[in-house]
């Protein structure tokens, strides 16, 4: 995401932006930019790079002035650029933006019949476009930033300054910010990191707040202008623990971002009355043609490569192949130009996975990326590409990447069983109707995840653990083994639960733990009888079940009820309860769960 920070106060308002903007740069971006008012006109810089760039092109002395802006950006829409950086100045209005402008196509559309002229690719550009409009047609400065509101679907943070005003303006829909209340002085920040070092008094603000600060006088309203009274907090938090949003670790803040991460992948992207899914600028080839799909990636990319195999093959009729990219670019594979080669990578910069779009490319076939980093190498190269809007993702373990990964392909299956004509728009409505609900299925499991730390904590003396998951579900104890393995150090393996018979049995006694992943579908059974012979060896069972079962529960040492959903969707929710399972082992056990032993967050080497 983003980064926002405003400052009304002393003097020497550049310097405390440019602190602040490098407190927010764990956040990830790609450019930066800085507003300064000064003798009455909004001064603007803004560099693509570190801060670092930024500060070596300014200065304190041509940046004076005691009100100001500045952004860290996580390019969402238009590649890393100075023209598509933050601030952004139209006219006498200067605006910075964290978020997502859902009808900022539309909007634009209409700003350019009216004679606007835009030079970005952005979203956020509409928002001062707006602005100016209102205040061209009369409307004060807060009135006419209020009446812009009103007209953004989406969700956003911004701030706002106008040229010989000395107002700073700015407003929250689902975007984090707040405000600091510091001694004479006043400030908006994206999170407090950026500011915990000015002050420990923060307003956490609510959607449709909107700020007015003048000369440190402060005033909080709704979109009416109907005043709305906020608490200021005082905080404990260290200058670290900010950084994490007073988590303990960005893997359980992350684990804890994917309903809004789901949120805002699916934004701009489902239209659930018309019953369609669309992607911006995807220009795919004839559909028709395809006679196989291949999806490519590495780690936990790939097993979202696996469950979206089955999706697509239940849903799209066509064959689907998946494979490692570190075997895909070696092997050789027998590719048809008319088969379409999927390359999933949250960095985007994986070279094994760069290396298997490159080799599908030169044997002429049609390439897609779904990627987390707007302007990385996988998406720039590939043919086309489709974001998982689950922003910055710093822990090296994979968890909102993963299930923002699957959302992607679920909405893909869904754009591809449309156009094939196999999937009407009842099929998709009905669909999207699931889809909606994940993101309060997910906070329904993360409510509970004080069970969770208890099953851990008793269990995490273990050495070994095996999962066991059919179906859908064997990619999800695929990713589940991967995920405690790759923090706790502990080992664990995953199998078909079918394969039990054909090896993996022996190993169970009552040093070998089994988490199991089962919903009631049409393996459950089957499952059950896995249970049972693990169980009549003295083996221990932790069930992930969406439906409770008094006799499996007596067999089993734990057994955690998920949500129901449908079966394509399943992973996104079972897979949850397996992150906070590998994360509270990790934790208790010490090791260093953000950047665990000899692990990279992006495999740029083969
Ligand atoms: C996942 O927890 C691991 N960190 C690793 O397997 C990762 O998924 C893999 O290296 C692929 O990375 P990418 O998605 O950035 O290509």
């Amino acid at each position: 995401m983003c980064g926002i920070v405003g400052y009304q106060g002393r003097e020497g308002a550049c310097d405390i932006l440019i602190d602040a903007l490098r407190r927010l740069e764990y956040r990830g971006y790609d450019s930066a930019g800085i507003a300064v008012l000064q003798g009455g006109s909004v001064k603007i810089a803004r560099k693509q790079g570190k801060v670092s760039d930024l500060w070596n092109m300014i200065s304190s002395e041509n940046f004076a002035g005691s009100m100001g802006l500045a952004h860290t950006r996580w390019a969402t829409h238009g590649v890393p650029s100075e023209r598509n950086a933050h601030p952004h100045k139209v006219g006498d209005v200067t605006v910075v933006h964290n978020g997502i402008i859902e009808n900022y196509l539309e909007l634009k559309e209409s700003l350019k019949q009216d004679g606007r002229t835009f030079v970005s690719d952005t979203d956020t550009e509409v928002i001062p476009h707006l602005i100016v409009d209102y205040l061209d047609k009369g409307s004060g400065f807060e009135e006419a930033v209020r009446q812009a509101l009103k007209r953004l679907k989406g969700s956003y943070a911004i701030g706002v300054m106008k040229d010989g005003s000395e107002t700073m303006i700015a407003a929250k829909k689902e975007s984090p910010l707040l405000v600091g209340v510091g001694d004479g002085e006043l400030m908006i920040a994206s999170d407090a990191p950026a500011i915990i070092n000015r002050t420990n008094r923060f307003i956490f603000l609510e959607d449709n707040d909107v700020v007015t600060m003048t000369n440190g006088e402060l005033k909080i309203t709704d979109f009416d202008g109907t005043e709305v009274d906020r608490e200021v907090k005082t905080v404990q938090w260290t200058g670290a623990m900010a950084e994490k949003g007073g988590y303990r670790h960005f893997m359980l803040k992350e684990i804890f971002e994917q309903p809004r991460a789901l949120s805002e992948t699916l934004i701009g992207r489902i239209r659930e009355e018309e019953g369609e899914v669309v992607f911006d600028d995807l220009d795919l080839p004839d559909v028709s043609k395809i006679r196989k799909i291949w999806m490519v990636a590495c780690g936990t990319s790939y097993h979202a490569c696996l469950i979206a195999r089955h999706m697509f093959e239940a849903n799209l009729r066509v064959p689907v192949e998946t494979d490692i990219a570190s075997e895909f670019r070696y092997r050789d594979p027998i590719l048809d130009r008319d088969d379409l080669v999927i390359l999933v990578s949250q960095s985007g910069e994986t070279a094994d996975t760069i290396a298997a779009m490159k080799e599908a490319r030169k044997k002429g076939l049609y390439t897609l990326a779904i990627c987390n980093v707007l302007g990385s190498t996988l998406s720039r190269e590939s043919q086309g590409v489709v974001y998982t809007h689950a922003g910055p993702e710093i822990g090296v373990a994979s968890t909102k990447a993963f299930t923002t990964q699957i959302t992607v392909f679920f909405m893909l299956m869904l754009y591809l069983g449309r156009l094939k004509g196999l999937l009407d728009s009842n099929d998709i409505r009905r669909h999207l109707a699931e889809l909606k609900k994940l993101p309060r299925n997910i906070t329904a499991i993360l409510d509970s995840s004080a069970v969770i730390e208890e099953i851990a904590r008793a269990n995490m003396h273990y050495r070994h653990f095996l999962f066991l998951g059919r179906g859908i579900n064997f990619p999800t104890v695929l990713e589940g083994a991967l995920k405690l393995k790759e923090i706790s150090y502990i080992h664990a393996e995953a199998y078909a639960a079918g394969e039990m018979k054909h090896g993996p049995i022996a190993l169970i006694d009552e040093n070998m733990p089994v988490v199991v992943v089962s919903p009631k579908d049409q393996t459950y059974k089957k499952t059950c009888s896995n249970i049972e012979e693990v169980v009549t060896r003295r083996g221990r069972v932790f069930l992930f079940t969406d439906t409770f079962d008094h006799d499996m529960a007596s067999k089993s040492d734990a057994v955690f009820v998920i949500p129901e959903t449908i079966y394509e969707l399943q992973p996104i929710l079972s897979i949850v309860p397996l992150q906070l399972m590998a994360y509270y082992m990790a934790n208790h056990l010490g090791t260093d769960v953000d950047q665990p032993r000899n692990l990279a967050k992006s495999v740029t080497v083969e």
